[in-house]
């Protein structure tokens, strides 16, 4: 696949900023960021771009009920996201935020160019007002009961009792869910983008090739049924960008939020990061670089109706192509906070090697929209047949030999010429099916090729031949096809597995492996030691997150503390599992200026995240390394910062003067103490 090199900028949706990263955006962000690394190991230049989705009346909330101001609060996500995702290895170019200079820019640009071009208008629009909170009410945050069924305590939109949909306004006894108050209709002046005026544009755009088939067939559908004009403001007080030209009225957050793309690529330009791909060089209407949006389905809608609508209106070139996913379900059903299965990045990190998730959701990905199913069991299956149990294996079985009797030496010869030019011939189609979005399909192609591998090595068996002097330069042979292979699996990987590639890079002698490599046979040089890459996956292991991910359960009323002087006796005290634990790591937490976050080993517990407030009397650094005692059968508490998974005892007055309690000589992790 030799093709001229490319410019394509390339984007996942970007995540609502009061929530943690979970399971369905990692799906979305390691979706995009193996194409991303295929594209880039195919020699094109690309730019990763993504950003915290930062406005609307949720966040607002939520800072005036922390009391915090909305920017310090937005700051504070967006590093945790960014954090989050790179721990998976998803290599964004920029991890912005719609809350910036540029966006306001971006946004003020786009909608003065629609107003100009007659997209644009006004009108009155009646809607339920809060009078305590002195705010006009979203359909979320009002409840009544339904006109059609009378059942009590619906929301403003819809009857989960009789599955209505209905205008808020026909809500009998509306209430306000923000404050109890009764709400009063009230009238306000609303602007609106006349989405009819782009219909002919959209009809052509949405079937020109853009969109999968079964995605544009749907939008022919919402096309034929005519469009609304969209309502694109909202009123003080608000979260967003105030209009111009208007003193109280704001950006509905779903305007500015797909325009935080573009300003993403501003501030990349801006800090000189953007390899020399300037603004309009991607946005301007006669762009010749590509533009690709991976997304949910469930904003199907955003990408290829109203932001099209807008680009065009404005006059800016409009998307290349919207790569649209399914939902991820956990073993088949809907991720369940109570079953433990909604799950989030920061507690599979603190359990898994992010690879593995990265590979099983290769495995599953494919072109259309079908959900996709993480079943646990088949995820630990997987893992270990194909990972440890084909790919890695093939290089351990070849290096020893190879440093036993070879000091480390490649041969030259290809033992075997029509299986070496087997694993060429599957080069192409596994490069196509990534491309394609068919990761399933190029997995497939990769497995089969360790397959072969694994068979020629037992076929030849190099562990016999090894027993027999005159046999060394067969042996050599062997493994060096053996490695060849290896090389070529870890190379069609790479964009699934970077971080396995580098490891295997540093073995297979330091150099950085492109895609046009793997076509190169590597003989003749010397290669490092074997040290394994990856290790079994233990359903333990799994089950150990999903304890984790579990809601805590409703706090129980604290036990009456014990009063001075009265006793416990010692079941009470044996209740206890202190353990020594080994500090893995620990870090600061954003936001929260006395704790710290250790990562612990507790040997056969496995490891535990801990947040611990001892941030005043210890630094990270001075922590790693050190054993401390560990109260591990405290159930895990859900903390604003995450879930803590047991406690870490420390004594003294506090302040600078606490002490951990810890333990040094002949202590191993998980050790029982006491
Ligand atoms: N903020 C908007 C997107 C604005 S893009 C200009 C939003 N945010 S979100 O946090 O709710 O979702 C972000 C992305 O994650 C969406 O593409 C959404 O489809 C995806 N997912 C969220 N939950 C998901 C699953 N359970 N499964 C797969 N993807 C899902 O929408
Ligand atoms: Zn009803």
């Amino acid at each position: 696949m030799a093709a001229a090199p490319r410019t394509l900028f390339v984007t996942s949706a970007l995540p609502y900023a009061s929530g943690d990263i979970h399971f369905g955006h990692l799906l979305e962000h390691i979706q995009t960021d193996i194409w991303v690394r295929f594209q880039r190991l195919q020699g094109h230049r690309v730019l990763y771009c993504c950003a915290d989705d930062s406005h609307g009346t949720p966040m607002m909330l939520t800072a005036e009920r922390l009391g915090e101001a909305p920017e310090t609060l937005v700051e504070r996500y967006r590093r945790s996201h960014a954090e989050d995702l790179a721990a998976f290895y998803v290599d964004h170019d920029i991890y912005y935020t719609t809350h910036s200079e540029e966006n306001r820019q971006c946004a003020e640009l786009i909608f003065e160019r629609c107003r100009d071009a007659g997209l644009i208008f006004t009108r009155e629009v009646s809607q339920y007002f809060d009078p305590e909170k002195g705010m006009f009410l979203a359909d979320r945050f009002l409840k009544g009961t339904c006109p059609r069924c009378d059942a009590d305590d619906q929301y403003g939109d819809n009857c989960e009792k009789c599955g209505a949909t209905y205008e808020a306004t026909e809500l009998k006894a509306p209430r306000s869910t923000l404050s109890e108050a009764t709400p009063e209709l009230r009238s306000s002046e609303h602007y609106f983008f006349d989405l009819g005026k782009q219909q002919a544009f959209l009809e052509q755009w949405t079937q020109s090739g853009t969109l999968q088939p079964e995605v544009a067939n749907k939008i022919q559908e919402w096309l034929a049924a005519g469009l609304k004009p969209w309502d694109i403001s909202r009123d003080a007080p608000y979260f967003g960008f105030k209009i111009p030209g208007s003193d109280n009225k704001y950006f509905y957050v779903w305007l500015d939020a797909p325009i935080g793309y573009m300003a993403a690529l501003k501030k990349l330009e801006a800090e000189g990061r953007s390899d020399g791909v300037c603004f309009d060089a991607i946005w301007s209407a006669s762009s010749a670089a590509e533009v690709h949006h991976f997304i949910g389905k469930d904003i199907v809608n955003f990408h290829t109706l109203f932001w099209p609508a807008m680009l065009e209106g404005a006059g800016f070139r409009t998307p290349t192509r919207i790569h649209t996913h399914g939902f991820l379900t956990v073993d088949g059903t809907k991720m369940s906070k109570s079953r433990g299965t909604f799950i989030n990045a920061s507690t599979y990190r603190a359990h898994l090697d992010p690879e593995y998730l990265r590979y099983y959701f290769a495995a599953k990905l494919g072109p259309n929209t079908d959900d996709i199913d993480l079943s646990l069991d088949d995820f630990v299956a997987r893992v270990n047949a194909d990972l440890v149990g084909k790919v890695v294996n093939i290089a351990s079985r070849c290096a020893g030999f190879l440093h036993k009797q070879h000091g480390g030496q490649l041969g030259t010869r290809i033992d075997d010429e029509a299986l070496w030019a087997e694993a060429q011939a599957a080069l192409d189609p596994i490069a196509a099916a990534y491309d394609s979005g068919e990761y399933g399909k190029a997995i497939r192609a990769i497995m089969a090729l360790a397959d072969r591998a694994n068979q020629y090595i037992d076929a030849q068996k190099p562990w016999v031949l090894a027993k027999d002097p005159e046999q060394g330069e067969a042996v050599q042979a062997i493994c060096t096809l053996g490695l060849n292979l290896f090389r070529v699996l870890v190379i069609t990987l790479k964009p699934v597995l970077p971080k396995m590639a580098e490891a295997a890079e540093a073995f297979l002698g330091g150099a950085s492996l492109r895609w046009a490599d793997a076509e190169q046979w590597f003989g003749g040089q010397a290669i490092e030691p074997f040290k394994p890459l990856k290790t079994r996956l233990e359903r333990s292991a799994v089950d150990a997150m999903v304890e984790a991910s579990k809601e805590s359960a409703p706090p129980a009323p604290p036990p009456a503390a014990p009063e001075a002087g009265e006793t416990i006796d010692i079941a009470q005290f044996q209740a206890l599992d202190l353990r020594a634990a080994k500090v893995l790591n620990a870090e600061t937490v954003e936001g929260a200026d006395k704790l710290l976050r250790l990562t612990l080993d507790v040997g056969p517990l496995g490891q535990r995240t801990v947040l611990s407030g001892i941030r005043s009397a210890y630094g990270p650094e001075e922590l790693k390394g050190r054993f401390v005692v560990l109260l591990a059968n405290l159930a895990p508490r859900k903390m604003r910062f995450g879930v803590s998974e047991g406690m870490v005892l420390a004594a003294g007055p506090g302040g600078e003067d606490l002490f951990l309690l810890s333990v040094d000589r002949g202590v191993t992790p998980g050790m029982e103490i006491a």
